[in-house]
């Protein structure tokens, strides 16, 4: 009898490739020249010097040729181009929200928004807020609040939304805080807590708390194709609709979005902000002429919006998305076989790798993940960067106190390196955790007043 049943394949990159770049590969002794040079620190090494980059999937992405075209044929007039016509009408499909407003990128929306509808004193829910969109907030003189669930604080929980709002939290926080809190926010996927995704089933739950207490919810959605992509794998009954329509119920659950384009924009530039009502609209735009640019181009080249456009139309192609989410789980699965834990389950964009728990032999104060991240760039040239100790420990009257956990996040870059790519890696990685307890931990030896994972100084204990 035939066989009806499809052949389980391999999930390949789907797209053929134009253009190349080389990768610098450099000797191990090299690169110990260059890491004693930038003081153990990544962010100080030059990107000539690195062969995998994973520091972030941010700004990253490779464009496609449709993407490269549109940016021919960009119309670069100061006010009504046909640029941001044709960006404006892809925002609006894509999301249903009427009023669009560029900016350079996703913080650039924040501060904006923030600036506009915030004042001293209010507070701001989330599941997790990201680092710039708290970190504005707090500028604002609000209040940053993270209601993620409980299992989203565990790394090793097995949960297929881990970025979901804890919507009893919320009901009960909204009720305390209501007339203080200017809108209420979620992020999709959740990068602070692992790239997590949240679920469909959630976010109309958090919709209504927020309609329910009259707050406006505003999304932070810059990853939000991989989110409906994880929706559609994982979440029941969703499995036959397409990423778009996911999408377009997710937005339509909201009342408008800030987005960085860097992202899932596939874009290297760009963000918006996108509403269904125009009340903050005169007072942003007001802002946008002032800092960003006339509200047509928001600071970027029309060229910029073309590519934006495009971007956000190829996210949505399901080959895409499943190669996308691939790359994550398999090199979470390939780790994970070496003996090397992850956070579970793998994220979307990145994989998170639990230094404390693979480097054991080292104390939060040896700073695991600070170790691994420079181990990793010695042997096989990767830059990673650390999520532990080094940027949200703290040193206070000359003593250590850790963060809660010691994470190396490595951030996929869209389109940009191949599976043989990966598996190289893990050859590498196979070797480091067959001698990772020769392991050396580290010791800060300068450090700025604030945000010290930047341009903190390190040695080797
Ligand atoms: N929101 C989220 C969830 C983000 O991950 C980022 C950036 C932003 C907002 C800000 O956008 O960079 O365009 O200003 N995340 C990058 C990262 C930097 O590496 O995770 P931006």
């Amino acid at each position: 009898m035939k066989n009806t049943e499809p052949r389980p394949r391999t999930i390949i990159e789907p797209f053929k490739i134009k253009m190349v770049e080389p990768l610098p590969f450099l000797s191990r002794s090299e690169r110990q020249q260059i890491l004693v040079e930038a003081g153990y620190n990544l962010f100080l090494v030059e990107a000539k010097s690195v062969t995998f980059d994973f520091l972030t999937d941010s700004g990253t992405s490779a464009m496609s040729a449709a993407q490269w075209g549109a940016m021919m044929i960009a119309d670069e007039s100061y006010a009504g181009s046909q640029s941001f016509s044709r960006f404006q009408q892809t925002v609006r499909d894509l999301t249903g929200y009427e009023f669009v407003l560029p900016t350079h990128q996703g913080r650039a929306a924040e501060r904006l928004l923030f600036g506009v509808i915030v004042k001293p004193g209010m507070k701001i829910p989330s599941n997790n807020h990201f680092d710039t969109t708290r970190a504005n907030i707090e500028q604002s003189g609000a209040e940053a609040i993270d209601l993620v669930i409980a299992e989203g604080r565990d790394p090793a929980k097995q949960h297929s939304f881990k970025g979901n709002m804890d919507l009893d939290r919320l009901d009960a926080f909204c009720a305390k805080y209501q007339s203080e809190i200017p809108c209420g926010m979620l992020t999709i996927t959740n990068n602070t807590g692992g790239g997590q995704p949240v679920s469909l089933e959630n976010i109309r739950g958090v919709a209504k708390i927020y309609k329910k207490y009259g707050i406006p919810f505003i999304l932070d959605a810059c990853r939000f194709a991989e989110n409906s992509y994880l929706i559609k794998l994982r979440e029941q009954n969703q499995g036959s609709r397409t990423v778009k329509d996911i999408a377009q119920e997710t937005f339509s659950l909201a009342d408008g979005c800030l987005m960085s384009g860097k992202k899932d924009g596939l874009s290297n530039i760009g963000g918006f902000i996108a509403l269904k009502e125009s009340q903050w609209l005169p007072a942003l735009r007001a802002s946008l002429i002032l800092t960003e640019g006339f509200p047509t181009y928001g600071g970027l080249a029309a060229r910029d919006l073309e590519a934006l456009s495009v971007g956000l139309q190829e996210v949505l192609e399901e080959p895409y998305l499943a190669y996308r989410i691939a790359v994550s789980s398999y090199m979470a699965a390939g780790l994970n076989a070496l003996g090397i834990p992850t956070m579970q389950p793998a994220g979307g964009h990145a994989v998170y790798i639990d230094a404390k728990a693979f480097l054991t032999h080292l104390p939060p104060e040896h700073l695991p993940g600070q170790a691994l991240v420079c181990e990793m760039f010695l042997a096989e040239g990767i830059r990673s960067c650390e999520i532990g100790s080094v940027m949200f420990g703290k040193t206070v009257n000359g003593k250590f106190q850790p963060a809660a956990m010691e994470l190396v996040r490595l951030a996929f870059p869209r389109r940009v390196y191949t599976q043989s790519h990966f598996d190289y890696i893990l050859e590498g990685m196979a070797e480091i955790a067959a001698r990772k307890e020769r392991i050396r931990g580290l010791k800060i030896s300068w450090e700025p007043p604030f945000l010290r994972h930047f341009t903190s100084r390190f040695e080797v204990v």
